[in-house]
C-alpha cells in the first residue's frame, strides 16, 4: 500500500511536469505501457496477501482511473492552449485594406478609334469594316490606280504569295467594296481599320498602323459637305475654337484632291515645335470621288458625287499628346500603355 501512494504522487507530479503532448504520451507508456507502473501495480494484486488484497485492489484502481483522467484533461488543455496559440499567432486583421487588383484598360489606340467613330456618328456616319487582305484590283485598279500607274509608288506594298493578293496599304479600298453594297443608295459611312506599308520603321513611319476612310455619297453631295464634316469633325476632337486650312493635293481616286491642316493644338497658329513653326498641322487627305471610282462602285457619275477622306488616328493621337515615336503605339511596353 505504501508503494501505491509514492506511485500515486510521483504519477501526477510528474504528470503535472510535463511540458508539451509528446511528453504527455510518454507519461502514458511510462505508465499505461505493457510495462507501465500501474500496468503492472494492477498485475500484481493476486500476489498480494489475501488480508490486503481488496484494499490494495481498490485503491490501485481508483489510482488508475485517478491517472487517466488527469491524462486526458491534461491533453486536453494542451489542445486548448495549441489552439489558442496559433489563433494569436495567425491572427487575420480583418480591418486590413484589401490589395486594389490593377485595372485594365483600352489599347490607346482603341480610344482614339473609338473617339473618332462616336464623333462620326453623331454626324449620321455608319461605321463599316472592310478586309485587311485586298486584291491588287480593289486597293490599286479600281480606285483608278492601274498596274504601272506611277502614283502606286505612294505606297509600298506587302505582297503575299498569292499573285494579286496584298495586305490593304489603305482604307480607300473599303469604298469599293461599300459603294458595290449600297449602290444605288446614297452612303454616309466611316470604314476604320489596320493598314500596312513596306517600309522602313522609323519614329514617324510604321509598317502596320490604323486608318479612318470617310465616304459620302449622293446626288447633291459638294465639296462644301466635305468642308463642313471635317469643320465639325475637327471642332468636336481639338476643341471649338478650331480652324481648318485646305491645300490642293494629289490622289488618283479623288478629283479634285486636298490635304487637310488643322490650326496648331499648342500654339493656336503662332508657331511652335509641334507645328515646326507653321502654325498647323496635317489631319487627312481628301477629296471628291473620282468619276471613275464612282463608275467602278456602279454609280452613274453624271447623277451622282460624293467626297472621301482617309485620316491616320496614329497621327492624331501623336498630334494631341505630343508624343514624337509611333513605334510606342505597337511596342507594347507597358509603361507607355499605362498613361493612357
Ligand atoms: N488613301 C489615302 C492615303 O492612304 C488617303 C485618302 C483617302 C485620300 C480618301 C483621299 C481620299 O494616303
Amino acid at each position: 500500500m505504501s508503494d501505491l501512494s509514492v506511485l500515486k504522487e510521483r504519477g501526477l507530479a510528474e504528470l503535472q511536469a510535463c511540458a508539451d503532448e509528446s511528453a504527455l504520451r510518454a507519461w502514458h507508456t511510462k505508465y499505461f505501457g505493457k510495462q507501465g507502473e500501474v500496468t503492472v501495480a494492477l498485475k500484481k494484486v493476486g500476489e498480494v496477501a489475501p488480508a490486503e488484497r481488496r484494499a490494495y485492489g481498490q485503491e490501485a484502481n481508483r489510482i488508475k482511473e485517478s491517472f487517466t483522467e488527469a491524462y486526458q484533461a491534461a491533453l486536453a488543455s494542451r489542445k486548448d492552449q495549441e489552439i489558442n496559440r496559433s489563433l494569436a499567432v495567425d491572427k487575420i486583421d480583418v480591418t486590413l485594406p484589401g490589395r486594389p487588383a490593377r485595372r485594365g484598360r483600352l489599347h490607346v489606340a482603341t480610344q482614339m478609334l473609338r473617339v473618332i467613330c462616336a464623333i462620326f456618328s453623331d454626324l449620321g456616319f455608319q461605321i463599316y469594316r472592310s478586309r485587311e487582305v485586298e486584291d491588287d484590283a480593289t486597293n490599286f485598279e479600281l480606285l483608278n490606280m492601274p498596274q504601272d500607274h506611277p502614283a502606286r509608288d505612294m505606297w509600298d506594298t506587302f505582297y503575299t504569295t498569292t499573285p494579286g493578293v496584298l495586305l490593304r496599304t489603305h482604307t480607300s479600298p473599303g469604298q469599293i467594296h461599300v459603294m458595290r453594297e449600297f449602290c444605288p443608295e446614297p452612303i454616309r459611312v466611316i470604314l476604320p481599320g489596320m493598314c500596312y506599308r513596306y517600309e522602313a520603321i522609323t519614329t514617324r513611319s510604321e509598317i502596320m498602323f490604323q486608318q479612318v476612310e470617310g465616304l459620302a455619297v449622293g446626288t447633291k453631295v459638294t465639296m462644301a459637305d466635305l468642308k463642313g464634316t471635317i469643320v465639325a469633325f475637327a471642332r468636336r476632337l481639338f476643341g471649338d475654337d478650331r480652324e481648318i486650312r485646305i491645300r490642293s493635293s494629289y490622289f488618283p481616286f479623288t478629283e479634285p484632291s486636298i490635304e487637310v491642316d488643322v490650326d496648331c493644338i499648342v500654339c493656336s497658329g503662332k508657331g511652335c515645335s509641334l507645328c515646326k513653326r507653321s502654325g498647323w498641322l496635317e489631319i487627312m487627305g481628301a477629296g471628291m470621288v473620282h468619276p471613275a471610282v464612282l463608275k467602278n462602285g456602279g454609280y452613274d457619275p453624271h447623277r451622282f458625287t460624293g467626297f472621301a477622306f482617309g485620316m491616320g488616328p496614329q497621327r492624331i493621337t501623336m498630334l494631341k499628346y505630343g508624343m514624337d515615336d509611333i513605334r510606342q503605339f505597337w511596342a507594347n511596353d507597358i509603361r507607355f500603355l499605362r498613361q493612357f
